[in-house]
């Protein structure tokens, strides 16, 4: 045997069990290079091939192109063993369990306040109204005197207020929003302003220091109390999602004249759903609108009363407590 065929068969066997035990690709193509690489070891034994006999040449180099091909095919085959175990590992790695339960994500719910608030907006939207906002610190004008209730008048006792170090207040109701919409715009109008009242009451299951009130009013040639009770018996009829026998009780209130309190028959029993009138000509003249050119009607509501009486609250106070528990029913 020539000094070549052994160093062959030597190469070939090394390689063999060189490649056999490679674990990863790079250590595979670090084989391969070190082998049949241009410097590599096969080109290196071959180099010795010119100093072969004329006979012998072609034997050599036939056994030394089996020998490349057969360490090219270990190679190949190792190849795809390892690069199908790499993909298997990662697949084994990546696998989603299509059968674990999913990750369920809370919905937020709107706050019984502000749904109340948003189903009344929606309705009077709906009979052409147009939302108007005011201010929660209030003059005492515009709470007060405009609306009719001079500083020594009576009505002023129904509410505790507020008053701020420098003669401003916080507003007592809604009714605010009326003056501050009729000064800055020429009727005909037709407004609802929900927003965030104060009194100075002792916190119970029913009275709270900081509540919500819807205002409404309307202003127009010859509108009457009919047009009013028509309009309340609208809201009703869409708010309960039914017509209820509905009573107006004569009441007073300084900025309308006649004044009533509406109770609504629902489960029942006789609810006191809301306050409302004629618009007192007082409060026209003093926005600069004609009493004997334009008449309205307004009312206002309280959002906890409809919130409690809608949902069966029982008080108040739960509707400030921000407890998921109970906030989440709704
Ligand atoms: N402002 C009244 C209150 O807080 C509610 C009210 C009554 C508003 C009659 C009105 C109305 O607009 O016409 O108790």
């Amino acid at each position: 045997m020539s000094d070549l065929e052994t160093q062959l068969q030597a190469l070939q066997a090394e390689a063999t069990a060189a490649i056999a035990a490679v674990t990863d690709l790079d250590a595979l193509e670090q084989e391969r290079i070190a082998v049949l690489g241009k410097k590599g070891k096969l080109s290196q034994i071959l180099r010795g091939m010119g100093k072969l006999s004329a006979e012998e040449r072609p034997r050599i180099g036939a056994l030394a192109n089996e020998i490349k091909e057969d360490i090219q095919a270990r190679l190949e085959q190792t190849k795809i063993k390892l690069e199908t175990a790499a993909i298997a590992a990662q697949l084994a790695q990546e696998t989603l369990d299509v059968t674990m339960p999913g990750v369920s994500r809370p919905i937020g719910r709107v706050h019984p306040l502000n749904s109340i608030i948003d189903r009344v907006i929606e309705i009077f939207t709906g009979l052409g109204y147009s939302v108007a906002e005011g201010y929660e610190m209030e003059s005492d004008y515009y709470n007060f005197e405009a609306l009719n209730t001079p500083p020594d008048h009576p009505a002023r006792d129904m509410q505790d207020t507020f008053y701020l170090p420098d003669g401003n207040l916080l507003r007592t109701h809604t009714s605010s929003v009326q003056i501050r919409h009729m000064e800055n715009h020429e009727p005909p109008l037709r407004i609802i302003a929900p927003g965030r009242v104060y009194r100075r009451d002792t916190v119970d299951a029913t009275h709270s220091a900081v509540f919500h009130q819807i205002e409404i009013l309307a202003i127009d040639k010859n509108l009457t109390f009919t047009d009013l009770k028509g309009t309340l018996k609208e809201f009703v009829r869409q708010m309960f999602g039914e017509e209820l026998p509905m009573l107006f009780r004569a009441s007073y209130f300084p900025f309308t004249e006649p004044s009533a309190e509406v109770d609504v028959q629902w489960e029942g029993r006789w609810l006191e759903v809301l306050g409302c009138g004629m618009v007192d000509p007082n409060v026209l003249k003093a926005v600069g609108y004609d009493p004997e050119e334009y008449t309205g009607f307004a009312a206002g509501l309280g959002v906890e009363r409809f919130a409690m009486v809608l949902h069966h609250i029982d008080d108040i106070r739960r509707l400030y407590a921000s407890d998921l528990r109970f906030l989440s029913q709704f």
